[in-house]
């Protein structure tokens, strides 16, 4: 069973903020991010989408999956027939890594150290939006939230039970769809990415 939420969910969810903005411990790439981006919805909204990290557009905005993948996003979640407003959307990290090269960011994936760091704040953010079903995308949601190494394309559509007890959905990132090689194994991951955000939304109820 999952962990209990917090008696003030709001409440929960602002102290969190606070903690963070005023951790004196965070990772070195904390402090180049424009600011920590939070995740944002419904407090007991059914579903809880969870990505990896904000992108440069989220990290200039200060909020999630408004970039490419956001739009990405976005267009898989219409045609599940999910109301983007309806879902809590957040990621795994809560700031933008990326490697400056000449005037372009470019995007670093989390590494383990990063997922850990964060780890108890997606946790109690969990805790406190108590959604029906967690959707992880891409391998490290999945490993933030569970603490294991899982192969995302070997569970995509399967429940694993994450480690605030909540059931977490795997699927795949966004992102891993913009990077297919061509233009019909796009269209075809993005048909089976509707297909998990379905599956999702019918058993989250
Ligand atoms: N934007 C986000 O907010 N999260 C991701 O994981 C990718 C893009």
């Amino acid at each position: 069973t999952p962990i209990d939420a917090p008696s003030d969910p709001a409440l929960a969810l602002a102290a969190l903020r606070e903690e963070l903005l005023s951790r004196p411990d965070l990772p070195e790439f904390a402090a180049r991010a424009t600011q920590p981006v939070f995740g944002e919805g419904p407090l007991g909204a059914s579903l809880m989408f969870v990505g990896e990290q904000p992108g440069d557009e989220e990290d200039i905005a200060g909020r999630p999956f408004v970039g490419p993948a956001g739009r990405l996003l976005d267009r898989a979640l219409a045609q599940a027939g999910v109301e983007r407003r309806d879902a809590y959307l957040t990621n795994a990290v809560k700031h933008f890594k990326f490697t400056p090269t000449g005037k372009r960011r470019i995007h670093q994936s989390p590494d383990a150290g990063d997922i850990t760091y964060y780890r108890p704040f997606l946790a109690r953010e969990v805790a406190a939006v108590a959604p029906q079903l967690v959707v992880s995308l891409g391998a490290s949601a999945l490993a933030a939230l569970t603490g294991k190494k899982l192969p995302v394309l070997k569970t995509r559509g399967q429940v694993v039970t994450g480690l605030t007890g909540h059931p977490v959905f795997v699927t795949v990132h966004p992102s891993y769809l913009l990077r297919l090689p061509d233009p019909q194994a796009q269209a075809d991951g993005f048909v089976a990415f509707v297909a998990d955000l379905r599956a999702a939304h019918q058993s989250a109820g």
